[in-house]
């Protein structure tokens, strides 16, 4: 889960990282009055989570209460990257001498963690690494060992941050790291970490992702949902536990695998372009078991996608074997009755997969078509998604 800039700096502040006072508003008055309550020149920043706000136009400098309230009435309501601006940050202004960058991410390919940092952060951050990758260092962090004062000025001398500031910088990196382990974090970003004119080093912005695998023992970070911005089909599939990620295309997809259900989407995305170029609506792995009730949540979830016109279930018996699916489909038919209206294509194979379809046969449910092989059921699925398009 990606966090808004204010959250991310609740989390900095309360690990004992420098960040400025500020308030988080949704109205253009609101706006205003914590500028005037801050009593300072304040920047008044767009909430939303995607980077490149500043070019966007979504970060602005105000010196009093009145520009604050006219900034952000420019502001909120602006269109970031697809992002629609509900709320800004009121936060003190800093004049800056220099900005730096850095971050703490998992490094998944290495399966390790990583310190990026460079002494010329800003929003020219993402160029800087294409032209000059030698000015952002990267040092590998250790799971076990983690950042401790020795590695934090390790990092600060290959990012070359400037010898007056390297003392706090590295304690600023030191206690990033606290952050990011103990809130179970996947990324933690301050672009920029500025020097301020009197050589203090404070986090100006700031980006974390949340592992949300570490949601069992982390109680507090489910206050940090902002319901606003979750898709609510990926809503209700979470509250059901269902490894469910919306798409954009026309064809429902349940299959038992990840891999299996990766490769139902490559095959149905393919069969689709004969078809008006229908696509995938969903990846939906129900996993091992296939009982009739994860079944049924799986199928009530996507058929309440108003996008999917047909459905392909493809179901490769395993340890569950394919008679107890077809069980399955047919009791969650039932149990969804008049709700399960969109036609289904059933592909099973593998173990007792003669019983498995002798069920479905039985059962002659007029919403249910099988066809045996992968291939063949996803032109069958894409055909009738685009029939019923
Ligand atoms: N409190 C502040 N006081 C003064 N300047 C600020 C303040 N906050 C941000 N800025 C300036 O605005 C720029 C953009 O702000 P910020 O980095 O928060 O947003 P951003 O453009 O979304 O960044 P990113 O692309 O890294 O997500 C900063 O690089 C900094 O120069
Ligand atoms: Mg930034």
């Amino acid at each position: 889960m990606d966090l808004y800039e204010y959250q991310a700096k609740d989390l900095f502040a309360a690990h004992g990282v420098p960040v400025l006072p500020g308030k988080t508003v949704e109205t253009a008055d609101d706006a205003a009055a914590a500028a005037a309550e801050l009593g300072t020149a304040v920047v008044v920043k767009a909430q939303v989570k995607t980077g490149g706000r500043g070019k966007a136009g979504g970060v602005k400098l105000a010196e009093n209460a009145d520009e604050a309230r006219e900034k952000a009435e420019a502001i909120l309501g602006l269109d970031i990257k697809g992002h629609t601006v509900h709320r800004v940050l009121v936060t003190e202004a800093s004049d800056i001498a220099e900005e730096y960058y850095f971050s703490f991410l998992l490094d998944r390919s290495n399966r390790t963690f990583l310190a990026m940092a460079s002494a010329e952060g800003g929003m020219e951050i993402e160029q800087l690494a294409v032209e000059r990758p030698e000015a952002l260092a990267r040092v590998p962090v250790d799971a076990i060992a983690g950042v401790d004062r020795a590695k934090a000025a390790d990092i600060v001398a290959q990012a070359k941050i400037p010898a007056a500031v390297a003392d706090q910088a590295a304690d600023v990196i030191v206690k990033l790291w606290e952050t990011f382990v103990a809130e179970d974090a996947t990324l933690v970003e301050v672009n920029p970490l500025v020097r301020d004119p009197q050589d203090k080093v404070i986090a100006l912005d700031g980006k974390v992702t949340l592992d949300e695998n570490a949601a069992f023992r982390q109680p507090a970070h489910a206050a940090l949902v902002d319901e606003r911005t979750e898709d609510p089909l990926e809503a209700k599939a979470k509250a059901k536990d269902l490894n469910y990620v919306k798409l954009d295309g026309e064809v429902g997809i349940i299959g038992n695998g990840a891999g299996l259900v990766m490769s139902t989407l490559d095959v149905v995305a393919y069969a689709g372009e004969k078809h008006g170029g229908v696509k995938p609506a969903n990846f939906l792995d129900i996993g091992g078991g296939a009982s009739a009730e994860v079944m049924a949540a799986g199928l009530d979830v996507i058929l309440g996608d108003p996008a999917v016109k047909s459905v392909f279930v493809n179901v490769f018996g395993g340890i569950t074997a394919c008679g107890a699916v077809a069980t399955g489909i047919v009791e969650a038919l039932k149990i969804l009755g008049d709700s399960a209206s969109k036609p289904l294509v059933v592909r099973l194979d593998g173990n007792n997969v003669v019983e498995g379809r002798r069920i479905l046969d039985e059962a002659n449910h007029p919403l249910v078509t099988q066809v045996d092989t992968m291939d063949n059921a996803a032109d069958k699925a894409a055909e009738l998604a685009a029939a019923g398009a």
